[in-house]
């Protein structure tokens, strides 16, 4: 059982990628994000995708928290919440399907990328490029290298309600630069205030850099800040704007998630081609002013919350990596895998 899933699986991502050629697919993956199970009522289904499609040209009913394929209707379990801890961090698991996560089969597929795969040469070697292409599309993470990864970002909104959430209070509170590459990812976190009683909603954010689709990423999760938690509340959000030709455009503060080139409800409008030449593409950098790490600027004046502190759960939030008999077994299944899919094609 556990060969012949992994098998169909693969053979079934490498058709898709023959048939989508280079968009990227990757989602931050975490116990409390929406459609963890998948976006079938009832089914818990290990091997899903349905929260690493990218969006591109979407009505904003559409787009907003990945509604086009109902993501957003697939709330986490109760009591699942991506716990952003003040002034600590998280660590999310950055992959192509729930199967290469540790929330599948036991964290038996995970590798150091987040398509099960350890790729030791990557973005160095021809590894995972097509020929005579630059970019890497397997795994499909739109870059060349780790130097070029866009970047990635998570933000916040103090609702409880994901319908209550809105551009402005939703703010991005926290960017790893050179992301997504490795499967594992740790966002560091400013001294955010508490939560209410239900938890906030978080967004995971990411805006590829060229290769291939110029699309972007937005996915829901429920998360609460634990710990000792800020006096200053979030302040509402602006949008950011292209500022890599002139920093003091930057704009300073609380800033928006960056949504662009859908059909309605884009912040951001970008033309021409950035400093190296090529077409501009609003990452989540200091191009578009935000800066690696905690956002520490995103807050209102002291005072305008109350200090506490939020007990973490007891489970950690992210289960431990495979043990090296599972990961035994699993290099099996992957050599299998290929063979079985050598003798088919
Ligand atoms: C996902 O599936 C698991 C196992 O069936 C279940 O315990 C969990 O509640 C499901 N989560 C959601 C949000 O439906
Ligand atoms: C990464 O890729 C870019 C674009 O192809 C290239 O200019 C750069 O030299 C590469 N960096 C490394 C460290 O290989």
């Amino acid at each position: 059982m556990i060969l012949r899933r992994p098998t169909m699986m693969w053979v079934s991502v490498a058709l898709l990628g023959n048939t989508l050629g280079v968009s990227g697919h990757v989602a931050a993956w975490h116990k409390g994000m929406y459609c963890l199970n998948g976006t079938t009522p009832g089914v818990d289904d290990s091997n899903t995708n349905a929260a690493v499609q990218p969006l591109f040209q979407l009505q904003e009913s559409d787009w907003w928290f990945h509604h086009v394929n109902e993501c957003d209707m697939f709330p986490p379990t109760k009591g699942d919440f991506l716990e952003l801890p003040a002034n600590g961090e998280f660590t999310v698991e950055l992959a192509v399907n729930r199967a290469f996560t540790t929330l599948s089969y036991n964290g038996a597929n995970t590798a150091t990328f987040g398509d099960g795969k350890d790729h030791p040469g990557l973005g160095v070697t021809l590894d995972g490029k097509a020929d005579g292409d630059a970019c890497i599309s397997d795994p499909n993470i739109h870059t060349q290298n780790e130097t070029m990864a866009a970047g990635t970002i998570f933000a916040i909104s103090y609702v409880s309600d994901l319908t209550q959430v809105t551009k402005e209070n939703l703010v991005v509170f926290t960017a790893l630069y050179h992301t997504p590459w490795r499967r594992l990812a740790t966002y560091k976190v400013p001294n955010l205030p508490a939560c209410p009683e239900e938890g906030c909603i978080c967004a995971w954010g990411w805006v590829p850099r060229g290769c291939g689709e110029p699309n972007m990423y937005m996915l829901g999760y429920r998360c609460r800040v634990v710990g000792d938690t800020g006096d200053a509340a979030v302040a509402p959000g602006k949008p950011p704007v292209w500022c890599e030709d002139d920093p003091s455009r930057c704009v300073k503060g609380a800033k928006q998630m960056v949504f662009w080139n859908q059909l309605e409800g884009n912040n951001v409008q970008v033309s021409g081609v950035d400093l190296a030449g090529e077409p501009k593409a609003p990452t989540y950098n200091m191009r578009m002013g935000f800066a690696d790490g905690p956002q520490n600027d995103i807050f209102a004046e002291r005072g305008s919350a109350n200090p506490t502190y939020i007990a973490p759960a007891p489970t950690p939030t992210l289960s431990g990596s495979a043990s090296s008999k599972t990961r035994g077994i699993s290099i099996m299944a992957v050599v299998l895998s290929v063979l079985l899919v050598q003798i088919r094609l």
